[in-house]
């Protein structure tokens, strides 16, 4: 008899859910590497994420899932936009999409950039739309959720939400870039914040340059 575990199989989907907080371009950096890695991929973006995506990167985005997928390819490189076959992309609202069931086998799930709104909204099991329903379904099936805020200050309320999203077993991870690795310029930082969430999915990466390692270790498994 097979037995199933919610170990990670890196071989299933990973769940990429860019919200509208800032710093859209953490979600697109994630993206193109777990496609130039072979990685199949789940994405959705919120309404207030494409107003984000306007704001900070000049993107026009459709709400359209397949204007939406042709725009996103187009704003990889080449040679990652050649990699559409691993690509799916939900509308925000599309809670009949695979990903909203449980039943569905997927990996990992990363909220990048993860607005409080968002956050309040899956820390109160709300399910209003694809993400948080999605972020819902990883907590009930034990499954890696990575979320990763930004925002400052944190109210009391931002605080409690994230407590109580990390103690239903999900990972908060903010998006903090260390500058013990010497960033040069804002892409070494953003690839900092990047690559320590692909060490939680369990993703081997060298994003950045890790505290004092000198021996040449294994792969992540
Ligand atoms: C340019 C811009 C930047 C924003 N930055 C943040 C942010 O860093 N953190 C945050 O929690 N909300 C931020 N917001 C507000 C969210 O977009 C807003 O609360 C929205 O309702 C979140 O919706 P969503 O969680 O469905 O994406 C920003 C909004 C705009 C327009």
């Amino acid at each position: 008899m097979l037995v199933m575990n919610n170990s990670n199989n890196l071989s299933l989907p990973v769940i990429v859910a860019i919200s509208g907080a800032s710093g859209t371009v953490y979600g697109i950096r994630l993206l193109q590497f777990l496609l130039e890695n072979s990685f199949k991929v789940e994405l959705v973006i919120s309404k207030s994420a494409s107003k984000v995506a306007q704001a900070e990167l000049n993107l026009n985005l459709s709400t359209n899932p397949t204007l939406l997928k042709e725009q996103v390819l187009s704003c990889l490189d080449s040679s990652t936009s050649k990699k559409e076959e691993l690509l799916n992309v939900w509308a925000h609202d599309d809670i009949t999409a695979s990903i909203s069931s449980g039943s569905y086998r997927t990996s990992a799930m990363v909220v990048i950039p993860a607005s409080m709104g968002t956050i309040g909204a899956i820390a109160s099991g709300t399910s209003d739309n694809l993400i948080t329903r999605a972020a819902d379904v990883f907590l009930k099936e034990r499954r890696r959720l990575i979320l990763v805020p930004r925002e400052m200050p944190l109210s009391s309320i931002h605080l409690e939400n994230l407590l109580k999203i990390s103690n239903a077993g999900a990972i908060i991870a903010p998006a903090c870039p260390g500058f013990y690795h010497n960033p040069q310029n804002l892409n070494d930082a953003i690839d900092f914040v990047v690559g320590k969430v692909l060490d939680l999915i369990g993703i081997d990466n060298s994003l950045f340059k890790r505290w004092r390692e000198k021996f040449n270790l294994p792969a992540l498994k």
